[in-house]
Parts: C-alpha cells; sequence; structure tokens
C-alpha cells in the first residue's frame, strides 16, 4: 500500500495493492511475444502487475471447442457466442472483485492517455477481446462494463487492442518506468506534445543541437522546452488545445 502522485487528478490517491489483467481471447498464442518483453515483462517480474491470458476455447462445452456461430437472421460472418465468453467471466468473478469488464471493438469509446491514467488506479480488470464478425449482443448488455476502441479503423481482432491499451496501462503504474517521471512528460499527459529531445554528439554533418540545450540553465531550458511543446502541438495536434 503506498501514495501516489498522479499530475493528471493534481491529487494524491492511493491503492492497496498493485494491479491484475484478466485477457479473455480465442488467440491466446498472440500475447506471448507482447507481453514478454520489455518494460511489461519486467512490470510482471518486480510484482507491479499480474498479467493472466484465458483461452475462450476453454470454457466452450461444445465437443470442438466451438466458441463462434453464425448469426440469427443470416449475414455473412461469425459471432462469438455468449456462453463461453459468460463462464470464463463469471468463473473469474466468482474469485475476486473487478473494476472493469472492458470490450475491445471498433465501436467503443476512443482510448486517450486520460483514459490510461483512470484506468492505471484500478485494480483488477477484464480485457475481452472481439473477433469474427463480432460478439452476441447480449455480452455487450449484460457482461461488459465499457467499451474501448484504440482508434477509427477495424483491425481483424481485439487483441493488438489489448495489448496496446494494457502496455499503455502497466506503464503508468508508479515504480514500472525507472524513472517515474518520465510517464508524467510523456506527450499527452499535460495536453501536449512531448517537446524535441536530442543527445550526443552535440554536432552531427553539420546538425546542431539547440544551444540552449548546452547552456545548464535548467529554468531557461524548462521554458524552452514548454515553448516547443505548445508549438509542436499547434503544428501537429491543434485538437488538443481545444
Ligand atoms: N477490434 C477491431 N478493431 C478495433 C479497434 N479499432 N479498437 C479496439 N478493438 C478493435
Amino acid at each position: 500500500m503506498r501514495w501516489i502522485y498522479r499530475k493528471d487528478f493534481s491529487i494524491f490517491t492511493w491503492k492497496i495493492r498493485d494491479m491484475r489483467i484478466d485477457i479473455i481471447t480465442c488467440l491466446p498464442e498472440l500475447f506471448d511475444g507482447p507481453l514478454n518483453q520489455s518494460i511489461v515483462k519486467r512490470s510482471q517480474q518486480k510484482g507491479f502487475v499480474e498479467l493472466y491470458v484465458h483461452d475462450l476455447r476453454d470454457y466452450s462445452t461444445g465437443k470442438h471447442k466451438t466458441v463462434d456461430d453464425y448469426a440469427y437472421g443470416g449475414g455473412a460472418g461469425m459471432v462469438l457466442m455468449i456462453e463461453p465468453i459468460d463462464r470464463c467471466i463469471s468463473q473469474l468473478k466468482s474469485k475476486i472483485t473487478y473494476d472493469d469488464v472492458i470490450f475491445l471493438s471498433p465501436d467503443g469509446v476512443v482510448l486517450n492517455q486520460g483514459l490510461c491514467n483512470e484506468l492505471s488506479l484500478e485494480q483488477n480488470i477484464i480485457l475481452l477481446c472481439g473477433h469474427y464478425k463480432g460478439v452476441d449482443e447480449r455480452v455487450r448488455e449484460h457482461l461488459i462494463t465499457r467499451e474501448i476502441s484504440i482508434g477509427s479503423y477495424v483491425l481483424s481482432g481485439g487483441e493488438l487492442a489489448a495489448m496496446v491499451l494494457a502496455d499503455a496501462i502497466i506503464r503508468l503504474i508508479p515504480g514500472v518506468l525507472n524513472d517515474e517521471t518520465s510517464a508524467l512528460t510523456d506527450s499527452f499527459q499535460d495536453g501536449l506534445l512531448a517537446p524535441p529531445v536530442y543527445t550526443r554528439p552535440s554536432e552531427y554533418k553539420g546538425w546542431k543541437v539547440p544551444e540552449i540545450l548546452q547552456s545548464g540553465h535548467e529554468q531557461k531550458i524548462e521554458e524552452w522546452r514548454h515553448e516547443q511543446s505548445v508549438k509542436r502541438t499547434k503544428e501537429r495536434r491543434s485538437d488538443l488545445l481545444k
């Protein structure tokens, strides 16, 4: 149990313990790589987050572990059935309480940094990945609490979206990043894009690092960075300034 500071909420808040994310999918193998690399891997090793991937087929009562079926009324494409999804979610919920059951779909609320911040304060969440043509509407009506899209385009399933969401949330858990302030200075964290950064050499092929950054004058550097952030946001994402 520890205090954490969130710039976006401008308050101190506290967590009872670190986070648990359960992912429900019919393609569990897809998660092997991304969740076992870099920051996400380290955050699990250090105990900041527990990640579990559940194969929807394990919850099918069908002879061939079927999880999809034809749509009532006809139409192209198979639809994910409610039964295995309900069985899986019910089993998880019988052990612990979840703050949210999130369905990844192109019809959901579009993900942004504010929503990631909010979700990173939650204790336990379930991410349900849609696939094929869709999911039985009763899943939406009765089993999920939020629907999230990672952008206005259609992926072949919710798996990549769940990975994006899990990554964006996990890196915000305090302690996950070595330098905790680095998550707070990310693009979007204060509604602005991040300023440009440079490293050695100070001159390459005649392309120079701005002198101010080499001046050692902390306050002037901060002012320059803020100006650059505003300039970049105006040029590239003026919608963020509204
Ligand atoms: N599944 C398919 N497309 C998606 C999207 N854009 N966001 C979230 N889940 C999806």
